[in-house]
């Protein structure tokens, strides 16, 4: 099959970098990406590049040279379902806030109306592919809705997950590990669908590393892949704990354990917890499988290693009091990087959060820079929460032009994010201007702790 023609449905941090690249790779192909979201829409196709809607080293140039050409941001949901060949679902699908499953299970509404949209509008066959992480056979469901409300037109669905990390989406895209497809690969016409979207991805990835499996495979890779990467981090996390109090350095432990080959190096860095759109949700969604199946033993496993993040906050935010002499009320407290990671303004998730609500509920006054995050959104993130009022939260928060104003008359700094400006500060200006003692909570390992205190701060880091 050859396909000149496809659409996107969700226009985020996965939709936007995907199917930008794909159509950056494939000239031949027109790509379509909607979203219900007109302000998205307009900020995609915004004429100053620096405007589009989400920030990730390189997007930019990538959009700029296919926008236009074969790549359109629109708004018109129906026509690009109409016209293409092949429909990427790449909508959110975030924790359900209310019913059965509560605060666990993947809440699929957007997935069903997609489905349903799709459904209505098809006058020939489609290739449906879910993109968004979904809970196991959630392809299923999606099946059915399409064949039960369809016009009578065939569709296959496939399961092709993104692995692309945020801040560094477009060289995970252009270079990536490995692309799984999965699909119904016991029919004719299943196999054709597969071997249709392997096509896309090989105009510029090698076969070698394009994976074809089963459509469940392919929905619990994506689940398993993410909890595992969690799970690495919560267990650095974990004996970061230790190391505070055996005298051990968890980046001397981290580096000798990382040099075993069979561990390897990556995701061994102890912080402040991991955030972002996807550990957290994706372990909860394989908690909840897990259970609805009865297997406790195996839920309990994988909830560990979110209870492990939500301790490892916690304990952060509690030091911080604990140091500052068991109170912060009144007091100053400097937040460099609110985003969950560097190279991003994605705050989904982000530590910097809890660690926030924390400290405001000890009537901290929190100053918050970081170089990509808006003041609206650190607000709206803390008014998500729901712990207090908008007004309360105003109160307690500003957001400062640039470090050295946020970190002015603060008693204590808390590194947030591990973004490559905060090493190169005039760290010595920036003591000059707190109050005295000076401390500096470090929860990315990311600064000089020995220069650090030489200037005079007292430094403290994760785990040493
Ligand atoms: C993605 C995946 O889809 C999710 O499953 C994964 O686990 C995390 O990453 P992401 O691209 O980060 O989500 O989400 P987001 O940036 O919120 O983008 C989703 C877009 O879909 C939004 O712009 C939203 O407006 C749009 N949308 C949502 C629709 O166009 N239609 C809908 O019915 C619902
Ligand atoms: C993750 C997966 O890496 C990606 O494959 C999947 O598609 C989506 O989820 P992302 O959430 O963008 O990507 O970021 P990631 O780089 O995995 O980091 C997640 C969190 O873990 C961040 O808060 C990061 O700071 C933290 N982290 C990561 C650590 O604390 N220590 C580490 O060693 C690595």
């Amino acid at each position: 099959m050859n396909i000149t023609k496809i659409c996107c449905i969700g226009a985020g941090y996965v939709g936007g970098p995907t199917m930008a690249v794909i159509a950056q790779k494939c000239p031949e192909i027109q790509v379509t990406v909607v979203d219900l979201n007109e302000d998205r829409i307009n900020r995609w196709n915004d004429a100053d590049i620096r405007n589009i809607p989400i920030y990730e080293p390189g997007l930019g140039e990538i959009v700029a040279e296919a926008r236009g050409r074969n790549l359109f941001f629109s708004t018109d949901v129906e026509k690009a379902i109409d016209e293409a060949q092949v429909i990427f679902i790449s909508v959110n699908t975030p924790t359900k806030t209310y019913g059965s499953g509560k605060g666990m299970a993947a809440d699929l509404k957007y997935i069903e109306l997609c489905a349903r949209q799709i459904a209505r509008i098809a006058k020939d066959d489609k290739i449906v592919v879910e993109k968004s992480t979904l809970p196991v056979r959630t392809a299923e469901a999606i099946k059915s809705i399409l064949d039960k409300t369809g016009n009578g037109v065939q569709f296959q669905i496939l399961s092709n997950p993104e692995f692309l990390a945020e801040g560094t989406a477009v060289q995970d895209l252009i270079n990536p590990d490995r692309i799984l497809i999965g699909g119904d690969n016991q029919t004719a016409e299943g196999q054709k669908a597969i071997d249709a979207v392997v096509d896309i991805y090989a105009n510029w990835v090698s076969k070698d590393r394009i994976l074809t499996t089963n459509v469940w495979s392919s929905e619990l890779s994506k689940l398993t892949a993410n909890a595992f990467l969690a799970q690495r981090v919560s267990s650095i996390n974990a004996i970061s704990e230790l190391c505070e109090k055996t005298g051990a350095d968890v980046n001397e432990v981290a580096k000798a354990i990382g040099m075993d080959s069979r561990i390897g190096s990556k995701f061994l860095k102890a912080s402040v917890g991991f955030g972002g759109s996807c550990f957290q949700k994706d372990i909860l969604n394989l908690v909840y499988i897990s259970k609805s199946f009865g297997l406790n033993e195996v839920a309990d496993y994988w909830e560990q290693v979110i209870i492990m993040n939500d301790h490892q906050k916690r304990r952060f935010s509690n030091n911080i009091v604990k140091t500052l002499y068991n109170t912060v009320s009144d007091k100053k407290i400097a937040f460099l990087g609110w985003a969950f990671k560097k190279d991003t303004n994605d705050t989904r998730e982000s530590s910097a959060i809890y660690i926030a609500n924390d400290l405001i509920n000890e009537q901290a006054k929190i100053a918050v820079f970081d170089p990509q995050v808006t003041e609206k959104q650190v607000l709206s993130d803390l008014d998500y929460l729901d712990t207090r009022s908008a007004e309360s939260n105003r109160k307690y928060v500003s957001i400062a032009a640039n470090a050295y104003e946020a970190c002015h008359g603060a008693h204590a700094i808390a590194v947030l994010t591990e973004w490559d400006e905060f090493v190169n500060y005039d760290w010595q200006k920036i003591y000059d201007n707190m109050q005295k003692p000076a401390f500096v909570f470090d929860g990315r390992n990311l600064l000089n702790g020995k220069e650090l205190t030489q200037i005079g701060f007292v430094y403290q880091t994760i785990g040493s």
